[in-house]
């Protein structure tokens, strides 16, 4: 059994956590920065494979105390590396650091890419080398209270580069930050019908899609995993992964064959409305994408409803004009709404009360994630 950790953004904990659940991966605990799970090594692949909502998927190597440079040092060097990496492994190494004797991040990394080298030198009479860029195995190094936790990233890059999104319209969101609000709006659960009124480049919508379609993340994705790139990647590993992709892939047809909500796009610019459908096609997902104003939006079936209207320093949108908007959007029956708000203005002008509000990061803009639900109102 190993002990895996899904980083979660700021804000988006809450959903990592329920969708590791809903996975029915094992031993699933919430914990600052992201959400703790255990299993075996193909529980992590599908982790990678499967996942929607994290940042990134970590494999812990070890966990001890380093109050210092040395013990930091000997902990590292103490960890099998020869297991994932040789000599010809590209190595490259992260760290963070909070509320702990050593502070300088940089340093840190450089002591723990040291000690690997160290290692793996002795092991093997031959040093890897060190590739930032593009590493095959990118160790991150977490201290919190001189607590020192190693890990392996297992996904090697960022799990929200899908490889869908290669236009985009204005400043897009970043796919697993669009997946975590339908989880916290609680639509994977309910399946109700699904609009983003203000879509501009599709990604709420195309990540409602794939979730309605149970396509997994993973398999559009076209640069390997970094667990893929490790010495330990055996045929009988790489045959363990295959399968996992076979089921996936299996999963996807079944749910192609039943029929899912209906997942629709608006917004007033037609350059967006373009952009949406290119990014869908390439996901491959089928979703209506059309031109239209939020404040002329009306529907009779109830529908979840998550947008990210714009915001600049100042809100974009005139007051008059997102009240309208808001207007049109509660008049939905029956409606969930998730409104992702990088204006504080934005949420005073709103009328109706929000039941929560979570802050969630959109790149570095700070953001209120307001949610109402107005179902039996
Ligand atoms: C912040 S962007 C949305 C970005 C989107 N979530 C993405 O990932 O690409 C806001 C969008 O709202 C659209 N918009 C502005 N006013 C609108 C209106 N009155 N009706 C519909 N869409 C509008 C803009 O054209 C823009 O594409």
């Amino acid at each position: 059994m190993h002990a895996f950790f899904a980083t979660a953004a700021k804000g988006t904990e809450g959903a990592v956590r329920d969708e590791l659940r809903m996975l029915r991966f094992r031993k699933v605990r919430a914990d600052r920065g992201g959400v703790h799970f255990e299993g075996n090594i193909e529980d992590g692949y599908r982790a990678c494979l499967e996942l929607r909502t994290p940042m990134r998927v970590l494999l812990e190597m070890a966990r001890f105390e380093a109050e210092d440079e040395a013990s930091l040092y000997d902990g590292v060097r103490a960890v099998e590396w020869e297991e994932h990496a040789s000599p010809k492994t590209e190595l490259a190494v992260r760290a963070s650091a909070r509320s702990s004797n050593l502070t300088h991040t940089q340093y840190i990394a450089q002591k723990t890419k040291d000690a690997i080298v160290d290692r793996l030198r002795e092991r093997f009479g031959q040093r890897p080398d060190v590739d930032l860029a593009d590493p095959d195995i990118l160790v991150s190094v977490h201290l919190a209270k001189n607590l020192a936790t190693i890990y392996l990233d297992l996904a090697g890059s960022p799990l929200f580069m899908r490889g869908y999104r290669t236009e985009h319209h204005g400043a897009p969101l970043k796919e697993t930050l669009a997946a975590s609000m339908l989880y916290l709006v609680g639509w994977p659960r309910d399946r109700t019908d699904f609009v983003d009124p203000m879509c501009g480049s599709g990604t709420i919508a195309i990540e409602a899609a794939l979730l309605a379609d149970a396509r997994a993340p993973g398999s559009l994705t076209q640069h390997p995993f970094g667990f893929e790139r490790w010495a330990s990647y055996s045929d009988e590993r790489r045959a363990a992964y295959q399968r996992l992709r076979q089921l996936a892939e299996e999963r996807y047809q079944q749910a192609k064959q039943s029929p899912r909500p209906s997942i629709v796009g608006f917004d007033i610019d037609s350059g967006a409305v373009e952009v949406a459908r290119a990014n869908a096609k390439r996901a491959g997902v089928h979703i209506r994408f059309d031109r239209r104003d939020v404040r002329d939006l009306v529907l009779y079936e109830p529908a979840t409803i998550v947008t990210n209207p714009p915001y600049g320093e100042r809100m974009t949108m005139s007051p008059e004009d997102w009240r309208k908007a808001v207007k049109a959007l509660m008049a939905v029956p029956d409606a969930r709404i998730g409104l992702l708000l990088g204006h504080p203005d934005m949420l005073d002008a709103i009328r109706a009360r929000p039941e929560k509000v979570i802050t969630l990061m959109n790149g570095d803009i700070e953001c209120g994630f307001a949610m109402f639900d107005r179902r039996g109102r």
